[in-house]
């Protein structure tokens, strides 16, 4: 039975919400929210409080994920999850993230407000960190949930040098008691996430919303070459052993190699060199790899040409070379169930049905391994993401937390 809705889900709401989360920031004039940041402990009390408002029980769980639970029909009914993140990447937009947990709650509500309770719970989490910016690993929060969480991450360090346990611990909350978090199979119905799309397919075909196929896998590496610092005016250009320019050698190569595949992408977003000084040679660089497509092989047999290549220009310049794995995630497939209910709550408010796979990485990816996932895009305004200038439309707000609700109401176990 299609779900005639839209008058009491308010777009208006949810865009104010994205703005006020957006206050929380480390970054003067733009966006920076990191895990266990004051910031985080800001904006995850305000979305606490929004939760309470609309008929849960909410709390700050062990990783510092924001959780809210809505009964079903009776309470301790195993739970339909929504939810995603409430980190940001340096310089973010106010949308990836914070859209999916504020349209959630806003789901709730609308139900609380008409005093409808499910054959299921729902929960909604923010998870604390999705990005992971801070420590250098992803999905810190919905591993957590999914108890794949390993507690070695612990000891990662940020960039103050301090431990992701101290970090923990001054927040208020209690690093030994994460794998209690966790998860059981049928504890968790399904997870279903709405987020912005990140890309430009929805508004180049003039569509609201997409059903997401699946996650594309990710690799990250960290790469730190040695050579010798010295003099900029003295040595001369054949005696030297110039970390940088070897580093630099070796991101074109990650760009040629995803050059090579059109479903490849393959990114150097952090480059740092010591000792940075104008009239010195760069002794050491350290230097992050992103690798990402729709298929794992693919991706696998790009990082082992990446990793050659660069051990190859490291010989041939005469630099120490290191390549540390930091995660690797495999593609994580919708389940067809849930992207054929996603579609039939797509088609109930109108809108024409659209398949496509997400190339960012998401919450989900962890989910996949405790119960079947599954995403719903809006359309944002080209394509951008990961950057201030990321935008939605109000319609499109709408558009996606009526086919959120419609899914919601229409989900069965
Ligand atoms: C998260 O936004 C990612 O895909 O890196
Ligand atoms: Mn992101
Ligand atoms: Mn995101």
């Amino acid at each position: 039975m299609p779900y005639i809705i839209g008058r009491m889900l308010s777009a208006d709401r949810i865009l104010e919400r994205c703005e006020s989360l957006a206050q929380h920031s480390e970054l003067p004039g733009g966006l920076t929210r990191v895990f266990l940041s004051p910031q985080a402990r800001a904006a995850s009390d305000k979305v606490l409080a929004w939760m309470r408002e609309a008929g849960m029980q909410a709390k700050l769980d062990p990783i510092g994920n924001a959780v809210g639970r809505y009964e079903g029909e009776r309470p301790g009914l195993p739970c339909l999850m929504l939810g995603s993140h409430l980190d940001t990447v340096r310089d973010a937009g106010k949308y990836d993230g914070m859209l999916g947990v504020i349209a959630a709650i806003e789901c709730v509500s609308l139900l609380s407000s008409q005093s409808k309770r499910l054959p299921f719970a729902i929960e909604v989490i923010g998870f604390g960190d999705e990005e992971g910016v801070r420590f250098g690993t992803t999905l810190l929060g919905s591993r957590a949930v999914a108890g794949i969480f390993d507690q070695k991450t612990l000891a990662a360090t940020d960039a103050t040098g301090k431990t992701m346990s101290q970090a923990l611990i001054e927040f208020g909350l209690e690093p030994q008691a994460i794998p209690k978090i966790a998860r059981k199979k049928g504890d968790v119905l399904a997870y279903a996430e709405l987020h912005i799309e990140q890309g430009p397919v929805l508004e180049a075909e003039g569509l609201a919303v997409g059903v997401v196929t699946a996650i594309n896998g990710f690799s990250r590496l960290r790469v730190t070459l040695r050579g010798a610092a010295g003099h900029a005016g003295t040595v001369p250009m054949n005696l030297r052993h110039d970390a940088l320019a070897g580093a630099a050698e070796c991101a074109l190569a990650v760009e040629r190699v995803a050059l090579g595949h059109p479903e490849l992408v393959g990114t150097v977003g952090r480059f740092e060199a010591k000792p940075g000084a104008i009239n010195v040679i760069p002794g050491e660089v350290m230097f992050s790899v992103d690798v990402r497509a729709p298929q794992d092989p693919l991706r696998e047999e790009a990082v082992a040409t990446i990793r050659s290549q660069i051990e190859k220009i490291s010989r041939a310049r005469k630099l120490r070379c290191e390549i540390e794995d930091l995660q690797h995630f495999g593609v994580t497939a919708c389940a067809p169930r849930l992207i054929a209910q996603m579609e039939r709550a797509v088609a109930s408010q109108g809108f024409r049905v659209r398949r496509l796979p997400s190339g960012a990485g998401h919450d989900g990816m962890a989910l996949g391994s405790i119960t079947d996932i599954c995403m719903l895009f809006v359309r944002c305004k080209g394509g951008i993401s990961h950057n201030p200038l990321e935008s939605i439309t109000k319609e499109d707000a709408r558009a996606g937390a009526n086919v959120l609700f419609a899914f919601i109401n229409s989900f069965s176990s």
